[in-house]
C-alpha cells in the first residue's frame, strides 16, 4: 500500500472539519488540507481568535495544536486535490427538495459535483474516500465518473468510509471511536487502498477497532447504524406516551429494560423527539432504496421510526396547549434550548423549530433562550418553518434573550427542548416568583425534578410521566 503524505478533505462542515482535524492532530507526518468552496467557512477556520464555524467541545484545541503546523484550510480546492495522495469527500448530502425522490432520496448532487472536480484536476494517481453518507453503491457512480474523466494517467480508488462521530463529542468520538469502518473493493488494489487508509487511522486507533469490509457493506452499514439508534428513541418515545396515559414513568422504564445486557442502558432516553442532521435524512434514504429495490414492507418498517418522532412532536405541542386551559392564543411562552441536542450550535431539524412553529400557529408569543445558537439561526430556521409569514410578523411574536430568568419573566409556561447542563442549575424558586400564575413547566427532557418545582407551586408536566406520584 502507498505511504499517504498529503490528505485533502473536501468539504470543511461538521464532519469534514473536525475529523481531518483530529487526524493532522494524531499524524504530524501527514499535511491535511481541508477545502470549501464557503469562503466565510474557512475564513472562520482560519480566524487569529479561533471564533471557528461550528461549536464542539474540544476542536478549538485540536485546531490550535495542527493549524499551521500540518493542518491548513483553505478555497483552493484544485491545488489541495492536485497534492494528495488520498482525498475525503465529506460534503453535504441532504435530502433532495424536488425531483425524483424529493422529500426522501439523498441529494447527491454536491458529491458528483466533488468528484467531477477530482477527475478534472488529478493528474497522478488518488485514493478517493467516500466520508458523506451516501446510499447504497454510491462509489459505484463516483468510480464510473472517475474512470470516464480521468487524464493523464491517473488511476482512482475508491474508498467508503462514513464517519460516526455525534455532535457534541465528536473530538472524544473522533480520538477513541468505537469503530473505523472502511469499505473497498476486493482486489488487489482496492485492498491496498483500504490498507493505506487503515495504517493512517492506526496512528492512533487499536487495530481490532478498524473495521475492514466490501464497499456495499461500508455504505450501507453507515445507514443502518443510524436507523437503528433511532428506532430505539422512538420505541422509547412510543413507550413514552403509554406512560403518560398509566401512570408509569419512562425512567424507571428504560433504566429496567436498559439492564439487560442484550439491549443496553444507552440511547433509551425519552425526549420531545430527535432532531439533527442525520437521523431523519439517513432513514428517509433507506426508506427511498427499499422503495427502489421493491421492498415496500422494509420501506413502511423504517418509515415509522420517522412517523413516530412527528407523533411525539406534535403530541408534545398539544400538551402544551391542552394543559394551558386549550388555547395559548396570545400566552407568553418561555422555550428553553433551541439545538437539536446539548454542546452543539447546530438546528439542523432540532425539535424546537417544530414545537416553535406550532405555538406561532397558535398565535402564541414565543422567548427563546439557548446557550449557542446564533440569533441569525433561529431568524433564519423559524423563516424557513414559517414560509406563508413574513420575518417581520415572526418577530412579532417571538424574542430572543439571553438568560433563563428573562426568558420565563411574566410567561405562562415554560417548555425545556434542550437538555443543556445549565438547565439543571435553574433556580425554579426565581423563576417562579417571576412567572405569571398558574406557572407551567413543560419537561421534553427528562431535566427537571418534578416532585420539587410542584412543592414550590409549578404545575409540572414531564414526557413519559403521569400527572399522580405514586
Ligand atoms: P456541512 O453542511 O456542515 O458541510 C459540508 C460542506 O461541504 C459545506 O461547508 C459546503 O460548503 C461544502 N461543499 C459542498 N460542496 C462542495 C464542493 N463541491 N467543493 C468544496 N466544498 C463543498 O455537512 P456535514 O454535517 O459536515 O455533513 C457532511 C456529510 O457527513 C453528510 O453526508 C452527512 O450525512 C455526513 N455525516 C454527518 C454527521 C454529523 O453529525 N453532522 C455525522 C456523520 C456523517
Ligand atoms: C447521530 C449518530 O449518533 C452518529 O453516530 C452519526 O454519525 C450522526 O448522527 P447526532 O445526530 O450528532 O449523531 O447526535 P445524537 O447524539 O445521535 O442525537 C440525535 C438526536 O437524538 C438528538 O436530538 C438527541 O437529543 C436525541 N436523542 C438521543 C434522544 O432523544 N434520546 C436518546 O436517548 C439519545
Amino acid at each position: 500500500p502507498i505511504d499517504v503524505k498529503k490528505i485533502c478533505c473536501i468539504g470543511a462542515g461538521y464532519v469534514g472539519g473536525p475529523t481531518c482535524a483530529v487526524i493532522a492532530l494524531k499524524c504530524p507526518h501527514i499535511t491535511v488540507t481541508i477545502v470549501d468552496l464557503n469562503q466565510s467557512r474557512i475564513d472562520a477556520w482560519n480566524s487569529d481568535d479561533f471564533s471557528l464555524p461550528i461549536y464542539e467541545p474540544g476542536l478549538v484545541d485540536v485546531v490550535k495544536q495542527a493549524r499551521g503546523r500540518n493542518l491548513f484550510f483553505s478555497t483552493d480546492v484544485d491545488k489541495a486535490i492536485l497534492e494528495a495522495d488520498l482525498i475525503f469527500v465529506s460534503v453535504n448530502t441532504p435530502t433532495k427538495k424536488s425531483g425524483v425522490g424529493a422529500g426522501f432520496a439523498a441529494d447527491l448532487n454536491y458529491v458528483e459535483l466533488a468528484t467531477r472536480r477530482i477527475a478534472a484536476v488529478a493528474t497522478s494517481n488518488k485514493i478517493v474516500v467516500e466520508k458523506s453518507t451516501v446510499p447504497c453503491r454510491t462509489a459505484e457512480s463516483m468510480r464510473t465518473i472517475l474512470e470516464s474523466n480521468s487524464h493523464g494517467g491517473a488511476r482512482f480508488d475508491i474508498l467508503s468510509n462514513p464517519e460516526f462521530l455525534a455532535e457534541g463529542t465528536a473530538i472524544k468520538d473522533l480520538l477513541s471511536p468505537d469503530r473505523v469502518l472502511i469499505g473497498s473493493l476486493q482486489t488487489g488494489e482496492g485492498l491496498d487502498a483500504c490498507q493505506a487508509l487503515a495504517n493512517v487511522y492506526a496512528n492512533w486507533v487499536p487495530k481490532e477497532r478498524i473495521l475492514t469490509v466490501g464497499l456495499w457493506s461500508s455504505e450501507l452499514s453507515k445507514l443502518a447504524a443510524n436507523a437503528m439508534l433511532a428506532q430505539r428513541i422512538s420505541s422509547i418515545n412510543a413507550l413514552s406516551a403509554i406512560c403518560e396515559a398509566t401512570g408509569a414513568n419512562i425512567d424507571e422504564v428504560s433504566h429496567a429494560v436498559g439492564f439487560d445486557s442484550r439491549i443496553g442502558p444507552k440511547f433509551l432516553r425519552a425526549s420531545v423527539g430527535f432532531g439533527g442532521s442525520c437521523f431523519q435524512k439517513d432513514i428517509l434514504n433507506l426508506v427511498y432504496l427499499s422503495e427502489s429495490l421493491h421492498l415496500p414492507e422494509v420501506a413502511a418498517y423504517w418509515r415509522q421510526v420517522v412517523d413516530m418522532n412527528e407523533y411525539q412532536k406534535s403530541r408534545f405541542s398539544k400538551t402544551v396547549v391542552d394543559t394551558l386551559f386549550k388555547t395559548i392564543t396570545g400566552k407568553h411562552i418561555a422555550v428553553l434550548g433551541f439545538a437539536f441536542k446539548a454542546d452543539t450550535g447546530d438546528t439542523r431539524e432540532s425539535a424546537a423549530i417544530t414545537l416553535i412553529r406550532d405555538f406561532l400557529s397558535e398565535r402564541a408569543y414565543v422567548t427563546i433562550y439557548d446557550p449557542k445558537v446564533e440569533e441569525s439561526q433561529i431568524w433564519q430556521d423559524l423563516s424557513e418553518a414559517c414560509p406563508n409569514t413574513p420575518l417581520e410578523t415572526i418577530k412579532k411574536y417571538v424574542t430572543i434573550v439571553h438568560n433563563v430568568i428573562e426568558a420565563c419573566k411574566d410567561k405562562e409556561a415554560v417548555v425545556i427542548a434542550t437538555e443543556w447542563k445549565e438547565f439543571l442549575e435553574i433556580d425554579w424558586q426565581t423563576v417562579y416568583d417571576h412567572m405569571t400564575k398558574p406557572a407551567f413547566v413543560f419537561d421534553g427532557r427528562l431535566l427537571i425534578d418534578a416532585d420539587k418545582l410542584r412543592k414550590i407551586g409549578f404545575k409540572v408536566k414531564v414526557i413519559g410521566r403521569g400527572d399522580s406520584t405514586q
